[in-house]
């Protein structure tokens, strides 16, 4: 069975840019926000990348409106009911997305797939909330999701091997290169990037050197995009430190604990780009300057 009909519930940054990459690779998609509000905010996010991608002619604008007729937005999760697949990308918390499966589970057909775009919560533990643990695997892309090449597929021991080619066939279908991993908190991906952000920390704590020439060190040094600390402004302190506190709890080892400077930065609201501060200021977006600590 082809993947055609794609239900993405949350329209953040991460859901619009899955509901916009599924509707670029032909998918008939419905996204699902909570309110209407948000809903629109994130529709017209999508709106702004197509139409930039127009402007670079990167799309033509018959494709961008071809685009744009096959995704629509919804406040109602009945909308997914006829999905061949749902990617949910909600907000990281146990609670609130076990509650969603428990709902989808009652509305979707037999057949839907479900996939969470989570970063570190338990796909085993979703997929226990549900009757499919067998049609359940995580899904879990980058930021930002247009640009970024690579999707994480991860199998659960439940996971039916059927399920898990036709989402690696989906991935592909996306443009995105898969790999796939086992059901452990980082996956491939954050378990290697976690430790390293939070040594970044740990080297600005310990005044070893400043932001910048941590930054700067990792661009011209190793030939990374973003060095660690504007990264960590650009993923959201708060994300990381949900995620490093997840793999601690798990491992119980050191090198996924959260340095004290993180959880201060995150308790006073510094938690990035987002919030205007984290180990930058963005009170002129073009240049931001490191912030004294
Ligand atoms: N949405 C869509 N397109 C975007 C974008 C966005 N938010 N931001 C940048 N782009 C596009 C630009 O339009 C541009 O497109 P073009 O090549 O067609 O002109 C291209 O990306 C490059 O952008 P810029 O020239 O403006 O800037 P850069 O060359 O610095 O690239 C970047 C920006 C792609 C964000 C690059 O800095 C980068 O790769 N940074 C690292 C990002 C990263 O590591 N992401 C993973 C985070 S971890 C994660 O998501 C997992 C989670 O669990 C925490």
């Amino acid at each position: 069975m082809a993947i055609e009909k794609v239900g993405v519930a949350g329209c953040g940054l991460m859901g619009s840019g899955i509901a916009q990459v599924a509707a670029q690779a032909g998918c008939s998609v419905v996204v699902r926000e909570v309110s209407s509000d948000v809903l629109e905010k994130g529709l017209r996010s999508i709106e702004k990348n197509l139409a930039k991608m127009v402007e670079k002619g990167k799309l033509s604008p018959a494709e961008r409106e071809q685009t744009l007729s096959r995704l629509r937005g919804t406040t109602k999760l009945e909308d997914f009911a006829e999905r061949d697949l749902v990617i949910e990308a909600i907000v990281e918390q146990l609670q609130a997305k076990k509650e969603l499966y428990i709902a989808l589970d009652k509305i979707c057909g037999t057949k839907t797939i479900f996939a969470s775009n989570t970063s570190s919560i338990s796909i085993t533990e979703m997929a226990a909330a549900t009757k499919r643990p067998g049609r359940f695997l995580g899904m879990h892309f980058f930021n930002p999701v247009p640009v970024m090449q690579l999707v994480e597929l991860v199998r659960t021991i439940a996971t039916e091997a059927a399920v898990f080619d036709e989402i690696i066939a989906f991935g592909r279908r996306l443009g995105k290169t898969p790999v796939s991993t086992s059901d452990r908190p980082g996956f491939i991906v954050n378990r290697l990037l976690v430790p390293y952000l939070l040594e970044a920390i740990r080297a600005v704590e310990e005044k070893i050197a400043s932001i910048e020439d941590v930054d700067q060190s990792m661009k011209l040094g190793c030939g990374y995009p973003m060095g660690p600390l504007t990264l960590l402004d650009f993923v959201g302190l708060d994300t990381t430190y949900y995620i490093a506190n997840v793999m601690y709890d798990e491992f119980k080892e050191l090198r996924f604990a959260p340095p004290p400077l993180l959880k201060r930065m995150v308790i006073s609201g510094w938690n990035g780009r987002k919030a205007g501060r984290g180990f930058y200021d963005y009170s002129d977006p073009q240049n931001p300057k490191p912030v004294e600590l």
